[in-house]
C-alpha cells in the first residue's frame, strides 16, 4: 500500500483534504481505483497527529499507521528528552511500535535492533526509516521468542509495553501490560546492564520499586504539567536504598526536582497559616508523593497534612510549580459575576458547586483557592 499511497496525485489529494470533514470524506468514493477512502483518511489523520505530536515526520514519503499505533507512540518532545543522556554502541527496542522513541533514543548508537510483533506496523517503520536515512535491523517477531534465542548483549534495551485491553477497571499492575516486565526482567538483566522502560503514570511508584529489581531511577515526565509517563531505569548494580526520583515538567519554566525515594520516608513537614506566597507543586511532584520533602527541602510550611499547598514569605527561584502572591478573602467579598481560575483542594465543594454558590465563572487573571488550613476552611485570592 505504501507505494500507491505515495503517488503524487494521492498525496496532493491528501494535502488538499487536511481540513475536510473526515466523516463525510469516508462516505465518498475514492477517486483512485487502487486505494480506498479508508486508507486515504488514515493518512490524513496521521498527518494531523504528526503536526502536534511528531512534526519531524511531516516529510515527503512518510506513511502513517492506524490510530491505535499513533496513540501508543510517544511524542517527539518526550522522546527527545529521553534521548538526551542515552548513548552507546548497541541499542535494542523490544516494543518498537511506530518507532518514535526508537528514532530518538537510538541516535547515539551505531547498531540498532528493532523488534515488533505487528508486521504491517514494522513494515511502515522500515519504510519511514529509509526516508529518514536511518539504518536498523528490523525483526518482526514476538519479543519473548526473540529473547529465547538471542545471545547478543546490548548497551541499552528499551521497553515501552502496550496496555492489554482487559482489566480496565482494576488497579494498574505490570501484569496488565504486554510484555509483563515481571516475567522478562531476569532475561533483560542477562542481555544488558541498562534497561529503560516507559510506563503509564497511573502506576504506583512504591509498587514499582517493590516488584522490579535494580531500579536506579524513576523519572516522572510531564509536558506542560500533564504527566505523560514514568521512565524507569533498571541498572545491574542499583541498590534498593538508592532509588532516585526525578520530577521533570517539559516545555515549562519549572525547575527539575530530584530526590532519593527513601528521603521522603524520614522527611517532616512544618505547618502554618497562609503567609504572603502560596506554593502549588506541579503534577510531577504531586505524582512523586514527596509531600514532606517539599516542605523540608524548600523550607516551606504546609497548610494542612492533606492539602499539598505550601506557604512562605519569600519567593524561591527554583520551585517546581507555581507561586502566587495571595490574600485571605472572606466569602462575602467574592463579587458575583466575577471571573476566576478556581482551585478546590481538600474543601467540601467542587469547583462547579463553588461557581454556582458564588455565581462566578471560570477565567480571568486571578485565582480563587478554596482549601483548608489546620484551623479550618479558608479562601485565598491571588493578587
Ligand atoms: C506502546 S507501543 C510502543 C510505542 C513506541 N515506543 C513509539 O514511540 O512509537 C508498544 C508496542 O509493543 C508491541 N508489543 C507488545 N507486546 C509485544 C510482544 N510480546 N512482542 C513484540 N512486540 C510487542 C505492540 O505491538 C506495540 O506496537
Amino acid at each position: 500500500m505504501e507505494k500507491k499511497i505515495l503517488t503524487p496525485e494521492v498525496q496532493i489529494f491528501i494535502d488538499a483534504n487536511l481540513h475536510s470533514d473526515l466523516h463525510s470524506l469516508l462516505l465518498k468514493k475514492s477517486p483512485f481505483p487502487e486505494i480506498s477512502m479508508h486508507e486515504i483518511v488514515q493518512q490524513i489523520k496521521g498527518k494531523k497527529v504528526a503536526q502536534k505530536k511528531f512534526p519531524f515526520l511531516l516529510k515527503e514519503g512518510i506513511v502513517f499507521p492506524p490510530n491505535l499505533n499513533l496513540e501508543q507512540a510517544s511524542s517527539q518532545s518526550t522522546a527527545e528528552y529521553k534521548a538526551k543522556n542515552v548513548e552507546g554502541k548497541t541499542f535494542l527496542d523490544l516494543t518498537t511500535g511506530f518507532g518514535i522513541d526508537a528514532y530518538f533514543l537510538s541516535q547515539n548508537f551505531t547498531e540498532v535492533t528493532l523488534v515488533e510483533q505487528n508486521s504491517p506496523l514494522l513494515e511502515t517503520v522500515k519504510h519511514n526509516w529509509t526516508i529518514l536515512e536511518r539504518k536498523a535491523a528490523f525483526l518482526n517477531e514476538n519479543l519473548e521468542e526473540f529473547l529465547k534465542k538471542n545471545t547478543a548483549k546490548f548497551d541499552v534495551v528499551y521497553v515501552d509495553p502496550a496496555r492489554r485491553d482487559d482489566n480496565k477497571n482494576k488497579k494498574f499492575l505490570l501484569e496488565d501490560l504486554s510484555p509483563n516486565l515481571l516475567e522478562i526482567q531476569g532475561q533483560l538483566a542477562e542481555i544488558s546492564s541498562q534497561t529503560i522502560s516507559k510506563l503509564s503514570p497511573l502506576i504506583d511508584i512504591s509498587y514499582l520499586i517493590s516488584v522490579l529489581k535494580n531500579i536506579s531511577k524513576i523519572e516522572i515526565i510531564a509536558l506542560r504539567n500533564e504527566v505523560k509517563e514514568l521512565l524507569v531505569y533498571i541498572e545491574g548494580d542499583a541498590k534498593l536504598h538508592d532509588v532516585k526520583i526525578s520530577c521533570i515538567n517539559l516545555e515549562s519554566d519549572d525547575a527539575d526536582f530530584t530526590f532519593n525515594f527513601q528521603e521522603e520516608k524520614t522527611a517532616v513537614s512544618l505547618f502554618s497559616e497562609p503567609k504572603q506566597f502560596l506554593y502549588i507543586p506541579n503534577n510531577t511532584v504531586l505524582k512523586s508523593g514527596a509531600f514532606n520533602l517539599v516542605s523540608e527541602k524548600f523550607s516551606l510550611k504546609k497548610l494542612h497534612p492533606n492539602t499539598h499547598f505550601y506557604t512562605s514569605d519569600v519567593v524561591l527561584n527554583h520551585f517546581p510549580g507555581r507561586i502566587l502572591k495571595i490574600d485571605t478573602v472572606d466569602s462575602k467579598d467574592i463579587s458575583k459575576g466575577g471571573k476566576y481560575n478556581i482551585i478546590s483542594k481538600n474543601y467540601p465543594l467542587t469547583p462547579d458547586q463553588i461557581k454556582k454558590k458564588y455565581k462566578i465563572s471560570d477565567g480571568g487573571d486571578f485565582y480563587l483557592i478554596f482549601t483548608q488550613t489546620q484551623k479550618g476552611k479558608i479562601i485565598l485570592k491571588s493578587q
